[in-house]
């Protein structure tokens, strides 16, 4: 499998908080690829430096063997990376159908229509005309997870969503996820949900503090406690 997303050596600062230091890993095509760290480790940041919504100060990301650093984020969201943000990022004022077609501004064609939207996510064809305001949680995280897919992503960037839903809502997403994987979707996730990380990745990596501390396949991942221990426990 070929390398589709290449992070190296990102250096990325908050003013002069420095937060993210010589970040390094890979993604390849067709795998979920597990970015864990406890609260306020440096996830969202790097996802933040991965679509250049936070350009890093030094190091490069490479998309498809080319060079994205310092690009425009709404360049690389045309050239298909997808990012699902943590705070969803929903407008509750539009209605569920208009934040869906929100997606489609990436002008990407692909898989990827309001059809076979609906037909992932029967929820949100139900619900289409109401205000996406009146969702619950987890119906908003899949709005949000719907509306970037609905801009045919290559790779789909999923920054903790998990993040504040219910035990049953964790299991519709990952039931939705193993689906995408079927589809061969590549999925950069971020979590501190062990058990929802073991489910559904392929490999795993931890930051700590801002710093790569681990990177493994998931079946190495799972029997090492030591480092769930060292790294995730809260
Ligand atoms: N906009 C910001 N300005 C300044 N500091 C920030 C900002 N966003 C995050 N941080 C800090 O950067 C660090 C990493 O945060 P973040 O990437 O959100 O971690 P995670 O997603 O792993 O919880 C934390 O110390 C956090 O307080
Ligand atoms: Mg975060």
């Amino acid at each position: 499998m070929s390398d589709i997303l290449l992070v190296q050596n990102i250096d990325s600062y908050y003013g002069k908080s420095h937060i993210l230091f010589g970040a390094s890993f890979s993604v390849k095509k067709g795998e979920t690829f597990c970015l864990m760290g406890r609260n306020g480790a440096g996830k969202t940041t790097t996802f933040k430096n991965i679509v250049m919504l936070v350009p890093p100060k030094s190091g490069e990301v490479i998309f498809n063997g080319k060079k994205i650093t310092g690009m425009k984020p709404y360049h690389t969201a045309r050239l298909g990376l997808g990012l699902v943000p943590e705070d969803r990022r929903i407008f509750g004022l539009l209605s569920v159908k208009d934040n869906l077609e929100l997606g489609t501004s990436t002008g990407r064609l692909g898989h990827w229509n309001l059809e076979l939207i609906y037909s992932y996510f029967p929820a949100l064809e139900e619900y289409q005309e109401r205000m996406a305001g009146t969702l619950s949680g987890g119906e908003q995280q899949m709005l949000t997870i719907a509306r970037t897919l609905m801009g045919n992503p290559e790779i789909l960037l999923l920054d903790e969503p998990t993040e504040g839903l219910s035990p049953v809502m964790i299991k519709v997403l990952k039931d939705l996820v193993l689906k995408l994987k079927e589809l061969n979707t590549t999925i950069l996730l971020s979590e501190q949900n062990i058990k929802f990380s073991m489910a559904v990745s392929d490999r795993v990596a931890i930051i700590d503090r801002g710093h790569m501390v681990y990177e493994a396949d998931v079946d190495t991942f799972r029997k090492d406690d030591e480092i769930k221990m060292k790294y995730l426990s809260v």
